[in-house]
């Protein structure tokens, strides 16, 4: 196959939602149709939810919150559908937004009866930012569910984003009937007690009287609801959607495998082929005959007996091939990769090629960072992994004086994970570990005696948040420096961090230096 045919066929997304949406539940029913998993029923296996999300780390198990990413690939049609699984839980959040840089697009899941929650908020600000295309399915249908109407509302006023339904429920609960699929124009009447996928009936005009056999009393408020529709929001055009402007939205239920299938179908129709990317140099076409990509995400502790890591590339442009030495460009050094693996739902495998919208397993001894490049020769640095301004902050000291080199060693690769930041105060060069979650204190903690058997104790430190400061005048910025020094540190690139204790303070600071620039996350 052409390599155009190869990256025209991928479809690469992560699926999001506040916990308990259906995240998981949705992504177990996608695998089933693309034969990734071979459990059909509407009641969930606790197996299916394992092997669906990553089990990597002990920590993971230990807890039972998935705190990792891993990626699902799989053919369905002539489609090949990766998907980006991304932590539900809400001090991972960081780990979800590096994830959403490898996609290409998102699927929003809603749980019909609390509508937008907080999370859904935050990612959707996070794909808004990229102008990510974004399908929302409205899950749960099964259960009593806010009035369809209400729902586009507040989804269209708090994820400030347009939409258009492209199927409709007959009622919600107990009554629930099942859905009008507006695309395709068919009827799929939702029963309980199917398991598996149920033959839709094709209705091209609402107005037969054939509906009412199917649907009885509910046929006439069916067809009041979609002449409203038809009538409130604009007739879809692909180009919105691509573009982010518009978020198509789907009605069913992932428990019951009921309008995943149209989901799924009209996903792999209309949402995206791999995506160009900005580079700090350029940007780069996927069709680009010559490798480029980068590094998302590190996994580490694949293996608890080893301390190897697997860095998550997403490729972005011509053919990764297994073998094939390619230069990393932070590094200027050339790399050789024997045992790239594919990921496919539940199984790795070792792979010879990928292509554009992949996202290929590499073996890692301590060389990646996120956000590192890898090309065929020229030096491009893929642009678009920021850190967020982070909000919670421990001093970290050294609690075992005869593993200082394992400790720093540990922080180290810990930090280039992504899985916190560290800062340095410019006052007394203690080190500052600042997260979003509060987790990973203890992730840290952990990781670092299990790891590389290197002691760690916190002492606290009450700020409000770090920002990256600058100036276009050097004079300003030693005056600012100056005046905040007890408050100033340094990333671990060099740059220059305001630690603000309160809102107050940095609403003052940002008043009163007016020629300092601050930014709350590290790509400015
Ligand atoms: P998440 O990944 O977004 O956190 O959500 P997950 O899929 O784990 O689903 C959360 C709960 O909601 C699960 O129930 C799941 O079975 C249920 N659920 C998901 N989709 C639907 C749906 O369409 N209809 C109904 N009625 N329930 C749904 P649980 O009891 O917490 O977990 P489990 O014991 O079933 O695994």
């Amino acid at each position: 196959m052409s390599l155009k045919k190869e990256i025209d066929r991928r479809r690469t997304f992560g699926i999001v939602s506040h916990p308990d949406a259906g995240k998981t539940t949705l992504t177990e029913k996608l695998l089933l149709f693309g034969g990734a998993i071979h459990v059909a029923g509407a009641v969930k296996s606790n197996k299916i939810k394992r092997s669906a999300t990553s089990d990597f780390m002990e920590i993971e198990r230990q807890r039972g919150i998935s705190v990792s990413t891993s990626v699902m690939g799989f053919d369905y049609k002539h489609y090949k559908v990766n998907i980006l699984d991304t932590p539900g839980h809400q001090d991972f959040q960081e780990d979800t937004y590096r994830t959403l840089t490898a996609v290409d697009s998102v699927i929003i899941v809603i749980d019909a009866a609390k509508g937008v929650e907080p999370q859904t908020e935050r990612l959707m600000n996070v794909c808004r930012m990229r102008k990510t295309p974004v399908i929302v399915f409205i899950n749960k249908m099964d259960r009593p569910s806010r009035d369809p109407f209400m729902l586009l509302d507040e989804i269209e006023k708090q994820l400030m984003i347009k939409v258009r339904p492209l199927s409709w429920p007959i009622n919600s609960g107990p009554g629930f009937k099942g859905v009008y699929n507006i695309w395709e124009k068919n009827l799929n009447l939702f029963s309980a007690n199917i398991q598996y996928i149920e033959e839709a009936i094709h209705f091209k005009d609402i107005d037969s009287p054939e509906l009412e056999k199917y649907i009885d009393k509910d046929a006439d408020l069916l067809r009041e609801e979609l002449e409203l529709v038809n009538g409130v929001y604009p007739e879809f055009d692909v180009k919105d959607y691509l573009k982010g402007d518009i978020a198509p939205v789907f009605f069913g239920s992932a428990l019951y495998n009921f309008g995943v299938q149209e989901l799924l179908d009209c996903f792999v129709q209309i949402a995206p082929t791999p995506r160009k990317r900005e580079t700090e140099e350029r940007e780069v076409s996927p069709y680009e005959e010559k490798f480029t990509g980068f590094v998302f995400k590190i996994h580490a502790n694949m293996d608890p007996n080893h301390r190897d890591r697997i860095a998550f590339l997403k490729i972005c442009s011509g053919k990764f091939e297994r073998n094939k030495p390619y230069l990393h460009v932070r590094h200027g050094k050339q790399l050789k990769f024997s045992s790239p693996t594919a990921f496919m739902a539940d199984k790795k495998s070792i792979i010879d090629e990928a292509f554009p919208g992949d996202i290929v397993g590499l073996h890692d001894t301590g060389n990646f960072k996120i956000g590192d490049t890898l090309t065929e020769g020229e030096k491009i640095r893929y642009k678009g992994i920021p850190s967020f301004s982070p909000e919670l902050f421990r001093y970290i000291e050294n609690a075992d004086p005869m593993k200082s080199k394992q400790l720093s060693k540990g922080i180290d690769q810990l930090m280039d994970e992504g899985v916190a930041q560290l800062f340095t105060s410019q006052m007394n060069g203690r080190k500052i570990i600042g997260t979003v979650g509060a987790l990973q204190f203890e992730v840290i903690e952990y990781r670092l005696l299990h790891e590389y058997g290197a002691k760690c104790r916190y002492e606290p430190l009450q700020l409000y948040k770090a920002c990256w400061v600058e100036s276009d005048d050097p004079k300003a910025l030693i005056e600012f420096k100056k005046r905040k020094m007890q408050k100033m540190a340094v990333d671990k690139h060099g740059r220059d961090v305001f630690l603000a204790d309160s809102k107050f303070i940095l609403d003052m600071a940002q008043q009163d230096f007016k020629n300092i620039r601050f930014h709350f996350t590290s790509e400015f």
